[in-house]
């Protein structure tokens, strides 16, 4: 089936930024009973697989809390953290407002949820992928930088048609990022920490590839849309994400992987680094 909140432009109620008002009180008794139920299913199966700065934003943001969350809450506790704020969008924005929009602090949040009946997937990123999964992150100062400075990326990169070659470092870190923490691997990535089943391959399944992080191999490999991902990146701090993200002069990598094949997910590349279980 085709996602459903995908617009050409802003529809009705909604600003030339693509946010609009979050209006909680439109969120009805069952969809505020869905959310606790992700919640609760969701936290308890993170312990040992999800990442310290995650755990403690669950905690900042009282994310366990029963309801969906209301912005005029959350976003005091944000601001305080790392001066971020979530604002509500309609679903899928464009690529320019939403660098934007990181580049200012600001995290858009789809303002909808998934129905009762598909708690396990929701094929596009809804209220629950978006707040449980994003924004615990975004209270750890130094990955809140990252995300600044991914922002400014990509505003220069809409700028040169490169998108979709600095996009696919969003994908391997922001949604599907692993960790070295505490001699083992952990979870970062909001793909990972909305879904269960997801979490646990990525930090546990043998059969997967899991590369220590390098630049320009994150943004010349290929991703999967409909299923687990068979390559995931390692990284060994958030200094060092945000350092070489905000360091880099991305031009020349963008004309060097102008006309470079796309490795694919699960393939092998000389020069990989893999990091074992149980490091
Ligand atoms: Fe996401």
């Amino acid at each position: 089936m085709a996602a459903l909140h995908v617009y050409e432009r802003p529809p009705e109620g909604v600003a030339a930024d693509w946010t609009m008002p979050q209006n909680w009180p439109q969120f009805t008794d069952a969809e505020h009973r869905t959310w606790d139920l992700l919640v609760e299913r969701q936290s308890r199966a993170l312990d040992g697989l999800a990442c310290d700065a995650f755990l403690t934003g669950l905690d900042i943001l009282r994310l366990s809390k029963p309801g969906i969350p209301d912005f005029a809450e959350l976003n005091p506790r944000l601001a305080r953290a790392t001066g971020w704020e979530v604002v509500a969008v309609p679903g899928v924005i464009p690529n320019d407002a939403f660098f934007t929009h990181l580049s200012e602090r600001r995290f858009p949040a789809a303002n909808f949820l998934r129905s009762a009946e598909s708690l396990d997937y929701s094929e596009e990123p809804d209220l629950f992928h978006d707040l449980f999964g994003h924004l615990p992150m975004l209270t750890d100062p130094v990955f809140a930088d990252f995300l600044v400075a991914y922002g400014k990326a990509g505003v220069k990169a809409e700028r040169c048609s490169s998108v979709d070659t600095l996009g696919r470092l969003y994908l391997h870190t922001v949604e599907f990022g692993l960790i070295q923490e505490h001699d083992a691997l952990r979870a970062f990535g909001a793909g990972l920490l909305s879904s269960i089943s997801e979490t646990v391959h990525a930090v546990t399944a043998p059969d997967v590839r899991r590369i220590a992080f390098d630049l320009e191999r994150v943004m010349q490999t290929d991703y999967l849309f409909d299923e687990f991902q068979r390559s995931y990146f390692v990284i060994e701090s958030f200094d060092h994400l945000l350092k070489v993200t905000a360091e880099t002069d991305f031009e020349p990598i963008y004309k060097r992987l102008r006309d470079a094949p796309l490795f694919a997910p699960g393939a092998a590349c000389l020069g990989d680094r893999l990091v074992l279980l149980g490091v």
